[in-house]
């Protein structure tokens, strides 16, 4: 099977930026979003990386206005019907998720692939759930979506070779690095990068060191492009949160557990970025750390 058409579920952070990567590799895409003022912001967002990318000379303007016109964008879900391949982008809750696959399941053909980008859940529960066990995988991307190279494309012991072949060779289409995971929760990346964040908040509780100069620590010691703090506040202390909770959940291993200082934070509305504040405050020229 050959993915031409695409169906992308939740224009938020990471739904938009997978519609602009599929709509600049040359995908026909579908947006859908629950409000219209939900898809004004998503359409905004990837309008403005648009046409940033052309500021910066790496889209012409041509390719540009080729990407937005492969773009539409909906709040009826059954304007998916027709898809070859639906991508879900929406809350981090499995139950919101199953309730989304299996109304898909009733719109689709028989032959839709559902994907669902989820960085923690596993993605046999929404197999279970949809209707079609065989015709669902995992494809997780990374934030920002249009600069990361890496996909992590997964399977479930149902899924079946043509439909992770299919998403696969999707993934490569984008002109991303694919690799092939099997489905536990956090697949490989969130597996190893949320105890790694989880630890730097624990060892700031502690008082090692202070935000700036653990993030200076494994940035210029370690090469990374971010330190710990940094990149929570990049994801999202809310995201970072909702994730170990569901891997503390899966493993009940110590080294997923939120850190209380975690907790307060998402209690206080400090999201990272986003927000305005986290361990930084973004309002400014740069970012400065804040007393917590
Ligand atoms: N959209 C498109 N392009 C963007 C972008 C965005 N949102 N943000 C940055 N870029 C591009 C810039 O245009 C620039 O491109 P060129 O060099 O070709 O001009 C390049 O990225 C570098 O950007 P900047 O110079 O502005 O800033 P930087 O050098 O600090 O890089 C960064 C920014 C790419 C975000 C870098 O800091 C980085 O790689 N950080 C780590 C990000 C990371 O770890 N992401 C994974 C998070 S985990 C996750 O997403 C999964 C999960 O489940 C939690």
């Amino acid at each position: 099977m050959v993915i031409e058409t695409v169906g992308v579920v939740g224009c938020g952070l990471m739904g938009s930026g997978i519609a602009e990567v599929a709509a600049k590799a040359g995908f026909d895409v579908v947006v859908r979003e629950v409000s219209d003022e939900l898809i004004e912001g998503g359409r905004d967002r990837i309008r403005k990386s648009l046409d940033r990318a052309v500021e910066r000379g790496k889209l012409t303007e041509a390719d540009r206005d080729a990407a937005w016109s492969r773009l539409r964008f909906s709040t009826d879900l059954s304007d998916l019907a027709d898809r070859h391949l639906v991508i879900e982008a929406i809350i981090e809750e499995i139950a919101a998720k199953n309730e989304l696959f299996s109304a898909l399941n009733d719109l689709c053909g028989p032959e839709t692939i559902f994907a669902s980008n989820t960085s923690s859940l596993t993605i046999t529960d929404m197999a279970a759930a949809s209707g079609r066990v065989d015709r669902v995988v995992g494809l997780h991307f990374f934030n920002p979506v249009p600069v990361m190279q890496l996909v992590e494309v997964v399977r479930t012991i149902a899924t079946s070779d043509e439909a992770f072949d299919a998403v696969y060779a999707f993934a490569e289409a984008l002109g991303k690095k694919p690799i092939t995971a099997k489905d536990n929760s956090g697949f490989v990346v969130n597996l190893l990068l949320v105890p790694y964040l989880l630890d730097a908040i624990r060892q700031l509780e502690r008082g090692v060191a202070s935000v700036e100069d653990i993030d200076r620590a494994m940035m210029l010691g370690l090469g990374y492009p971010m330190g710990p703090f940094a990149l929570c506040d990049f994801v999202g202390i809310d995201t970072v949160y909702r994730i170990s909770e569901i891997m503390f959940d899966e493993y009940r291993e110590s080294r997923y557990a939120p850190p209380p200082l975690l907790k307060r934070m998402v209690s206080m509305g400090r999201f990272g970025r986003k927000t305005g504040k986290g361990f930084y405050d973004w309002s400014g020229d740069r970012p400065v750390s804040v007393p917590l």
